[in-house]
């Protein structure tokens, strides 16, 4: 089963069935938990934001002008913050482990 790995606001982890092509933000949405997506993937929104596990941040492309520009805007901005959106979850992301955040 492919799957990315998510802690939720208590710490707890959890391990969602992934599907190829489809973006972190609507794995996570799909399987019930709170990540926002507001703007729908746009990258116009970044309440997807979540904190990527330091080990799988050099495995993910770099963020564009566009997401850096999003990513400016939330409020607790840290070296792992990434737009969920923003990443289409691929094989070579099995296990991708990232942290919800609050947003709001
Ligand atoms: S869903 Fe709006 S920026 Fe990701």
């Amino acid at each position: 089963m492919s799957s990315i790995k998510v802690i939720d606001a208590n710490g707890a982890s959890h391990i969602l069935e992934a599907v190829e092509g489809w973006r972190v933000m609507e794995i996570i949405r799909e399987h019930g938990f709170e990540v926002g997506g507001l703007c729908g993937g746009a990258c116009a929104c970044a309440t997807c934001h979540v904190e990527v596990d330091g080990q799988w941040l050099e495995k993910l492309h770099p963020a564009n002008d566009d997401e850096e520009a999003m990513l400016d805007q939330v409020p607790m901005l840290t070296d792992g913050s990434r737009l969920s959106c923003q990443i289409i979850y691929t094989p070579e992301l099995e296990g991708l482990t990232v942290k919800l955040v609050a947003n709001g």
